[in-house]
Order: C-alpha cells, then sequence, then structure tokens
C-alpha cells in the first residue's frame, strides 16, 4: 500500500516536472544504476583541498569514484588536473563538484551581506552574486557556500556579519536574489554557479551570541522567523543546502530529520541536496548526540544529509554499515541521485562548461562600478548634526584620520578568501584622487591598527585636526572581529580608538565618523563626539571612492539599518519585532534610575518592561537611515478596510521630498495582528519599496500587502491567517510611521 502510493506520487512529481527535468532524472537514474556502492558513497564525499597539490593518494581516490567534491582549490592547474583525473580516468567520468566559500564576491569585493541588506535592494544583491558567480566559475569553481540567511538579532554574534540581518521579511526578498544572481536562470551556464542555503538552521539564535551555541527556538518562532528565508530560497530554486553547526531544541541540525526531511524535502519540496556544515557530522559526537562515526553516518543519512564536509563518517564507515544491513541501500541511492541531480543541472557533464581556466585578473569597469553603487548604498547615515554632510568639493580641507583610513585590508570584511588588497581602493587614496589635491587632505592615522593601544601618534592627528576645516575619523573593527568564530562580549571600538575620537574632538573641530563593522557596535559615547555618523559596515573594493562620493555630496546616502542598534551590550536582544508584554512601556511614564529617591520602595519603581538605567528604546531602530534630503509621508490610503484572507490589500502612500536634493527613499510597511490565538509583535516588515524622489516632488508609492503573508503557526503549527483587525504603518523606519488599519474577514 505504502508503496503504491510513493509510486502514485513519484508519477504525478514526474507528469508535473519540465521535459528538461526529466531528462536530469532519467540520465541520474542512468547513471546510478551502473554505479557500485562504493563509487554511490564517493558520491556523498566532500574533502578539502590539498593547496595546489595532486598527491597520488588523492588521484587514486578521485580515480575510484571516492570523492563527489572537493573545497578550496583555488590553483586552477590543480583542479583542472583533478577533473581530468574523474572525468578521463575514473569508471564513470562523473566530474567533481568544486566548492568554495564566495561570500560577498571572489576577486571584486562587495559589503559584506549585512552590508548590503542595509541597502534593501535585491536587484543589486542579485548582480553583485552574478559577477561573484561569474569570477568563481572562471577560476573552476561550480558551487559557492551562499547564501547565509540566518536571522541573528545578537550583534555579539560574529556571524552576523554574514546574514542579512534581523528581519525575516528583508531576509527573505534577499536571499532569494542573492541565489538568482549566482544561478541565474540555467544553471548549466557556464557563468552561473550553485548556490547553497546555509546554515539550515536557527544557527543565528545561539545562546549568548556564542558562535556554535546552542539554540532554543519554539517551532512555532522557528517557522515564522527562522525558516523563511531558506523557504524562499528553495522557491528561488536553490541547488543545494548547508546545515548549521548548532542544535536546536536538543537535536544537532545535521542529525535532525524534522529539518531535512519533514520540512525541506516534504513540505517544500527541495529537489537539491544537502551538505553538512565542514565537520558537523562527527562534531554530533561532541554534542552527546551520535556515539561514534559509525553512528554519525548513519545518523546523518537517515536525517537526509546528503553529503558530508570535511569529517569521514561517510567515507570511512557507511559502507560497512549498508553490507552489515544497519542502514539500507536505499538511503545511499537516494543521496546519491540528489548530488548527481545538481552536477546534471549544472552542466558537468557538458563540455559547454570549461573546467578552471585561470583566475580572474584585475576587476574590469563594470564590476568596480557595480561594487561602488552597491557600496554606497549600503552606508546609512546616523546622524548629521547642522547638516555638517555633504561637504563642500570646493573648499573644504580635510583632516584623515583613523587606523582605517587607508588600509586596503581590513574594509574587505570577513570571509574574504579570494580578494586581492592591490585592488582596494581605499579611503584616503580615493579623498585624494577628489580633492585633487595633496594640501587639502592631511593624513595623520592616530593609531597604526585597530586594536593598537599606543597612543604616541595621537598628537599628530591632532594637529592635522586643528589645521583642517573638518576632521573625518575612519574608526571600527577589523574584519577578524567578526565572522566565524569572532563573537564578542564588548561591542565597543578595539584599542585606543575611543580615546583617538576624544583626543580629535576635544579640538573643537567639525568632526564626521566613519565606521566600518561587521556588526552594529554599541557607542553611544563616541557618536555623541561626532556632529555626522555615516557607518558602513566593510564596504569591500571600492570602499573609498563610495565614501568620498557620499562625503562630498556626490552621492547621498540611502542605507537604512537591517538591524536594531542597541545601547549598550546589556539590552541584546532587541529587536523591533518584539511582543508587546502584559506591562508595555510605551506611552507611560516610566521610572529610571534617577527619578528613584533614595530607600524607595518596591512600589514607586513603576511597571514595565525596560531597563531602570536605560529604558527600552534601542540607539537606532530597525529600518533607519537619514539622507542629505528629508521626505514627508503623507495621504495614507487603504483599497479597503476589510479584506478577505485571498485579497490584496493595496497600500497607497503620498512621498514628498522636501529638501534641495534628489534622494532615494525606502518606504517600510508594517503591520500588527493586534488580537490573535497566539500574540503576535508589535510591529512585522510586510513589504518595502525603494523610490527615487527628485529634491521637491511628490510620489505616489503604492505597496501590496497579500492577506496570505499576514498568518503565523498557531498551537497546531498550521499556517493560519485569523481574522480579525490589523494596526499598518507606513514609514521611513519601523518606530515612526503613518498609521491606519483594517480588518481581515472570513
Ligand atoms: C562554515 C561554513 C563554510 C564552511 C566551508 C564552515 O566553517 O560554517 O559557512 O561554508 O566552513 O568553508
Amino acid at each position: 500500500m505504502k508503496r503504491s502510493c510513493s509510486a502514485a506520487i513519484a508519477l504525478c512529481l514526474c507528469a508535473s516536472a519540465s521535459a528538461a527535468e526529466r531528462d536530469v532524472e532519467r540520465r541520474a537514474n542512468e547513471l546510478l544504476a551502473r554505479m557500485t556502492l562504493t563509487e554511490k558513497i564517493g558520491q556523498l564525499v566532500q574533502i578539502n583541498a590539498s593547496g595546489g597539490q595532486v598527491p597520488d593518494a588523492l588521484r587514486q581516490r578521485v580515480r575510484e569514484g571516492r570523492i563527489g567534491s572537493m573545497l578550496n582549490e583555488i590553483v586552477p592547474a590543480a583542479s583542472q588536473e583533478l577533473q581530468r583525473v574523474a572525468v578521463e580516468e575514473s569508471r564513470l567520468g562523473i566530474p567533481l563538484l568544486m566548492g568554495r566559500d564566495v561570500i560577498h564576491g571572489y576577486r571584486t569585493i562587495f559589503p559584506i551581506p549585512l552590508g548590503q541588506a542595509a541597502a534593501w535592494d535585491p536587484d543589486l544583491v542579485a548582480a553583485a552574486a552574478a559577477v561573484a558567480a561569474e569570477e568563481a566559475a572562471g577560476a573552476g569553481f561550480q558551487w559557492t557556500f551562499a547564501p547565509m540567511m540566518d536571522i541573528a538579532r545578537d550583534p555579539r554574534w560574529g556571524r552576523i556579519a554574514e546574514g542579512f540581518g534581523e528581519d525575516p521579511h528583508l531576509a527573505s526578498v534577499l536571499a532569494a536574489a542573492m541565489v538568482r544572481g549566482f544561478q541565474g536562470d540555467r544553471l548549466s551556464a557556464p557563468n552561473r554557479i550553485a548556490a547553497c542555503a546555509k546554515h539550515y538552521a536557527g544557527y543565528g539564535a545561539a545562546e549568548g551570541g556564542r558562535d556554535y551555541d546552542t539554540a532554543w527556538i519554539p517551532e512555532g518562532l522557528l517557522r515564522d522567523v527562522y525558516l523563511p528565508p531558506f523557504k524562499a530560497a528553495v522557491d528561488a530554486g536553490v541547488a543545494t543546502v548547508m546545515t548549521s553547526f548548532n542544535e536546536i531544541n536538543g537535536v544537532p541540525s545535521t542529525g535532525s530529520d524534522f529539518l531535512l526531511r519533514r520540512v525541506l524535502r516534504g513540505e517544500w519540496g527541495f529537489k537539491g541536496f544537502v551538505v553538512s556544515d565542514w565537520n558537523s557530522m562527527s562534531e554530533m559526537i561532541a554534542h552527546g548526540f551520535a556515539k561514534d562515526l559509525p553512528d554519525v553516518a548513519a545518523k546523518s543519512l537517515t536525517a537526509g544529509v546528503d553529503m558530508e564536509m570535511q569529517s569521514a563518517a561517510y567515507s570511512d564507515h557507511l559502507e560497512a554499515l549498508v553490507r552489515a544491513g544497519k542502514v539500507p541501500e536505499k538511503l545511499v541511492d537516494e543521496a546519491a541521485r540528489n548530488v548527481l541531480r545538481v552536477k546534471l543541472e549544472l552542466g558537468l557533464f557538458d563540455t559547454r562548461r570549461p573546467f578552471a581556466a585561470a583566475p580572474p585578473g584585475k576587476p574590469g569597469p563594470e564590476a568596480l562600478a557595480l561594487a561602488k553603487r552597491a557600496a554606497v548604498r549600503s552606508v546609512v547615515l546616523l546622524k548629521n548634526e547642522g547638516r555638517l554632510l555633504p561637504l563642500a568639493k570646493e573648499k573644504a580641507t580635510v583632516a584623515v584620520i583613523g587606523p582605517l583610513a587607508d588600509d586596503p585590508y581590513e574594509v574587505l570584511g570577513t570571509w574574504n578568501r579570494d580578494g586581492q588588497v592591490d585592488d582596494t581602493v581605499t579611503p584616503l587614496a580615493a579623498l585624494r584622487t577628489l580633492l585633487g589635491s595633496a594640501e587639502r587632505v592631511r593624513y595623520a592615522p592616530g593609531l597604526k591598527q585597530a586594536r593598537s593601544r599606543e597612543t604616541a601618534d595621537f598628537a599628530a592627528a591632532v594637529e592635522a585636526a586643528r589645521q583642517s576645516d573638518v576632521a573625518l575619523l575612519f574608526v571600527g573593527e577589523e574584519a577578524i572581529l567578526s565572522g566565524e568564530a569572532h563573537s564578542r562580549a564588548y561591542l565597543d571600538l578595539p584599542g585606543a580608538q575611543q580615546e583617538l575620537v576624544e583626543a580629535v574632538a576635544a579640538t573643537g573641530k567639525p568632526l564626521v565618523l566613519v565606521v566600518l563593522a561587521g556588526r552594529p557596535l554599541t557607542i553611544p559615547d563616541v557618536f555623541g563626539k561626532a556632529q555626522a555618523v555615516l557607518y558602513a559596515w566593510h564596504p569591500g573594493t571600492m570602499t573609498g571612492p563610495a565614501l568620498a562620493d557620499l562625503l562630498f555630496g556626490l552621492e547621498s546616502p540611502s542605507g537604512k539599518l537591517p538591524i536594531t542598534f542597541p545601547k549598550t551590550e546589556g539590552q541584546i536582544p532587541v529587536y523591533y519585532a518584539h511582543k508587546n508584554t502584559g506591562r508595555p512601556p510605551t506611552g507611560r511614564k516610566l521610572t529610571l534610575i534617577d527619578d528613584i529617591p533614595p530607600r524607595a520602595r518596591q512600589s514607586s519603581l513603576g511597571d514595565a518592561s525596560r531597563y531602570l538605567d536605560i529604558g527600552f528604546e534601542p540607539l537606532y531602530p530597525f529600518g533607519y537611515g537619514l539622507s542629505y534630503t528629508e521626505y514627508r509621508y503623507a495621504n495614507l490610503r487603504l483599497s479597503a478596510e476589510r479584506v478577505g484572507k485571498a485579497d490584496t490589500l493595496r497600500v497607497l502612500v503620498d512621498v514628498t521630498n522636501t529638501g534641495s536634493r534628489d534622494g532615494l527613499e525606502i518606504v517600510q510597511l508594517y503591520v500588527r495582528d493586534l488580537v490573535a490565538s497566539l500574540t503576535r509583535p508589535v510591529k512585522e516588515l510586510k513589504a518595502f519599496q525603494r523610490v527615487r524622489i527628485s529634491a521637491g516632488e511628490t510620489k505616489v508609492v503604492e505597496l501590496e500587502l497579500p492577506v496570505a503573508s499576514l498568518g503565523f503557526h498557531d498551537a497546531a503549527m498550521r499556517y493560519v491567517v485569523e481574522p480579525g483587525a490589523f494596526h499598518l504603518w507606513v514609514g521611513g523606519d519601523s518606530a515612526s510611521g503613518l498609521e491606519s488599519g483594517f480588518e481581515v474577514v472570513e
């Protein structure tokens, strides 16, 4: 009975598959039928490169079909030779799949993903990924381990730099865009590569923001907040998915039948293959979930991991387990078929895809122009007192100060594996070019490195500020302070940078702070010393030209925060889509520490959810970002006051650019489900639109709100849109906006 049922499902899948998909399936099955158990398991094995070497043992393993994929072979000659052995000397000629972490660019480095997210620009994200795909493909890679789409609400976690921030809607839109950029319409095109949705799942919810740590995520929260970007990536056709290092609710993701079989394949219909993270299979022993490597192999395959990265449970133990009848061969067949399908879709068996030519040369003008545009759009203007920015290009002399003003490496950010410092244009170089004369730029870094505590050069920096019209301070984090395994407990400026800012500020000269960092830093006091603050993340190869253009008004800032900025580490986690609580702090007179009289009794302390010392508001809310112009929102109107579950509400608003410069505004729409069977967040982003508005112009912006997007997972884990009243906001960030409401009816 069971058998005929799955046969019927297979038949109906076949009927709905395209001719190309049927052809891939047929070819995968034909290959599979000819493979030995050893060869099938070989497709499930991924090993790290031997640094450009092809030792005999490796050559032999490839020849015997015992390796399906490699990562990090960056030497084209070695990668080409390995492919030659696989294709010409192995029995079935199955090519290797060559993978690499192409996270925010290959040779041309774009802003870190968190910076890209600040642009709220899916087309830009897709275009950057397409450039990266082309460069990586040219160097012999057909697979990237990106996009990373872990929702993260704790900036202590270093890997926050690699994702798209705290919000499931924004992250979903951008994850899908990045998949489209890497893969294009046709995976087999020689300039496209397979993407990998990672890390599945819940990795960003690590306790205390410590990398690799435990995640406790109730299923409803998992489905409503952490899984949507993965679903969006699957819907966009992502070819592969990577499991995460962490455990969720007691089960390591790499051994989670629930995540891999039930949700990913069962509910979402994922047809690609699943790769473990680096050693994450064997680490299930340390987790206390598997007793030894054979147990790891059995549990991973049963859960649905198709390919093992780096550790050797499959290569060393799977065959014996199958032969002993402990693991059904059918599971090996399934996994091998999943891998073969992706190899076929990539066109690895076709001569059109050349295996490794040469590492890409210097980025061309088009790639650089795109990298500059991406960097410009990723920068968020947090503060601009007295309209200090933009600076007048004709007049100003500037002091260029700070350890990151002329550092071509740190501004490339985390997971820069193949970008070159020689390609990077630093802020100092770009400012010199833009201002044209050496006398107008006084460079005195003050600190040699961001982490340095050596203050001997402060005097020169202070002097440079004194002699100039304005001081530009380039401060922040080195690339290595964010990214994998680089969580921080103090989110301040490392080294003596804060003291440097204070020393320069004491001159009384106007001060512009440019912060280059992989995460939100909790430095309100430092921000307080400057009249203007540009938060630039790590912008990549074109850091300098982008920042110079922004500082001098050739471009206007348009970035908006993809993540809430806390006032201090003690406020973490703080995110805009929190719950209201029974004692919400909004609209109340809050008692703060200074209001408390001596010997006060408990009853006089007030009664709201907040901190006595900092209240409840963050430093800057999600979605926030200034520009060199201003916008006025007016005349919010909805296409209906009552909508059915299948309807799409149209939301219109007039946005006027009231300033004297043209601008690009990111119009954001938030909703709140006021009463539900499970309480809902106070606000949820549901739509946004980027709009160019000329000075003085009014644009009518129309946003679409499908009622089906207003649901959540109820206590029975059904996705439901419950009837009732909804509140709606449209504005320029998550803490402001025009308000309205509507009702969802049955
Ligand atoms: C990381 C992954 C990465 C993999 C391969 C792991 O340590 O968690 O994000 O893709 O290594 O380099």
